[in-house]
């Protein structure tokens, strides 16, 4: 088998799609020759033309020399036909998702490779097993899944299926580096990294929706200014399309046996079902303009209403909570103060549990969200049938420090705390079924998803106890095994070991 890793390889791409030609791209600028195949006419020409396009447009930006592009071009060769990979070192196929046509493609491919050349599919959601069942050398068969723009996206998920060698892998990691991108070994297993991991992100904020907690722009709000997310989940649906996410969705449930964690909900397939389907339809949890920018949005923040509160009740007390209050202005008493509110910091509490826990007036409680960023913005949650003034009068002494504040119903774990919970906990039962490392789940999902740390980085920010907590609480209050806390994470929060301490 060939080292990758410099001198003269050749790879073969087949499919000259999307994919196919990002792949051609960052393969040419790693230093291969490349051959290109699309069964339909003409394709493969108009994809080489493509690509030495994007390649010319990174000379003109100063990213290339033009001398390098001209070498690029003699180094990428379309093809109509399969019969010209038989000297490739690797061939990656990106032809549609159908599990027929690439096991066509395969087994066709079998036939006029050598016998050390790798194979790889860029499926995105079938198993490598079952595409790799028609071939007699299933050992060289691997999954490369490249992310959409392949230029862009560094990450390459090197999926192992039952039969696919060490050998295997690891030639296809060092291939993935070559074309600049970083590599990451996963477990043929529904979704692989990516596309299970980021179910958690969704799917938790479309349950809280149909819970009537917030609304889309409020809890986009609080994901992207307390939780660091460059984008809220109801914008990210809206951005990637209903007609993508749901799918992808409903395939994992289904293909993960139904496991409650990864359910979505009602009106996510009411939207796909209506062509809502997000930005490029227009409308999706938002309306959009002719050229994608959203159109009037509601307001994330609380109207501002009263007098800000000057004194309140603190029935736990919480560090982070009294300071906070210090600088809103409000004096904190140990004891209840008559008419003034009752403030606290609940973790995977809803407001109700607290209240009937600890015996105080619910209709004056008002609830802060302390787990995340507090800089910019604060999550205030009541109980049903609050007293409006008490909310009002904390949120006007919050807003005056200069923090937007956005209020809730009653959640336990309010917003931020529920759907931190649910990715530590997706990505702990991610390490527990054995796809990949801590290290290498946290870094799929930076690179994959953009989210500002990994499954674990945000566990061991929250606290590994705390999010265990969370989850518990979150499971008890709802009744529902969604929110069961993944055995992993269980075991090393009792015990008080590291998150990432392989079993
Ligand atoms: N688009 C994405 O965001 C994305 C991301 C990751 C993985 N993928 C996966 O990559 C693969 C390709 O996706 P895409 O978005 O590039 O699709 P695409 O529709 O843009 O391209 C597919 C190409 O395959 C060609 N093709 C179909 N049957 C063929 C055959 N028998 N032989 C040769 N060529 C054939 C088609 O003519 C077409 O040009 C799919 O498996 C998809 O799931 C897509």
């Amino acid at each position: 088998m060939i080292d990758f890793a410099s001198g003269d390889a050749a790879i073969g791409v087949i499919g000259a799609g999307v994919m196919g030609r990002g792949i051609a791209q960052v393969a040419l600028r790693g230093g291969l020759r490349v051959v290109i195949q699309d069964n339909r006419p003409g394709a493969a020409e108009q994809a080489a033309r493509y690509v030495l396009e994007r390649l010319e447009r990174l000379v003109r930006k100063g990213e290339l020399q033009a001398g390098e592009v001209a070498a690029m071009r003699e180094r990428l060769v379309p093809l109509e036909s399969l019969e010209g990979f038989a000297g490739c070192d690797a061939v990656i196929e990106a032809v549609i998702e159908d599990l027929g046509v690439k096991r066509a493609v395969l087994g066709e491919l079998e036939g006029i490779v050598r016998p050390d050349c790798l194979l790889a599919s860029n499926t995105s959601s079938l198993p490598i097993a079952s595409i790799a069942r028609v071939c007699q050398h299933r050992e060289r068969i691997a999954g490369m899944h490249f992310f959409n723009p392949v230029p862009v996206m560094r990450l390459v998920e090197i999926v192992c299926g039952l039969d696919t060698s060490a050998a295997t892998a690891e030639a296809l990691a060092t291939l993935a580096r070559r074309m600049g991108r970083t590599p990451i070994q996963v477990k043929d297993s529904p979704g692989f990294l990516v596309n299970l991991g980021g179910r958690a992100f969704t799917t938790e904020a479309l349950r809280l929706l149909q819970e009537g907690v917030g609304t889309p722009a409020q809890i986009d709000a609080i994901l992207r200014d307390c939780g660091g997310f460059p984008m809220g989940p109801f914008e990210l649906m809206d951005l990637t399309g209903m007609d993508v996410n749901y799918p992808v969705t409903r395939v994992v449930f289904e293909e993960l046996q139904n496991d409650p964690r990864l359910r979505t909900t009602p009106h996510h397939k009411l939207l796909l079902e209506a062509g809502r389907l997000g930005r490029k339809s227009g409308a999706g949890h938002y309306r959009y303009d002719a050229e994608g920018r959203m159109v009037d949005p509601p307001s994330p923040d609380h109207g501002l209403a009263g007098a800000p509160a000057a004194r309140a009740f603190v029935p736990e007390v919480d560090e982070g909570l009294v300071a906070l209050l210090a600088e809103a202005g409000i004096e904190a008493f140990g004891h209840d103060v008559e008419d003034a509110p009752i403030v606290a910091a609940p973790l995977g509490e809803d407001a109700s549990s607290f209240a009937a826990r600890t015996g105080v007036d619910h209709r004056r409680l008002v609830a802060l969200d302390l787990s995340g960023a507090i800089d910019r913005r604060i999550t205030v949650m009541t109980v049903p049938g609050a007293e409006p003034a008490m909310q009002d009068a904390v949120a006007a002494a919050l807003a005056a420090t200069g923090r937007k504040v956005t209020t809730i119903k009653d959640s336990p774990g309010f917003v931020l705390q529920r759907v931190r919970a649910m990715i530590a906990n997706l990505g702990a039962e991610m390490a527990q079924m054995g796809l990949a490392a801590p290290a290498d789940i946290d870094l799929a999902m930076r690179l994959g998803l953009n989210y500002p740390k990994g499954p674990f980085e945000i566990a061991a920010e929250i606290g590994a106890r705390e999010t265990l907590l969370i989850m518990e609480r979150l499971q008890a209050i709802t009744g529902d095994d969604r929110y069961r806390p993944s055995l992993w994470l269980r075991r090393r929060a009792l015990l008080g070991i590291p998150l990432d301490l392989p079993d």
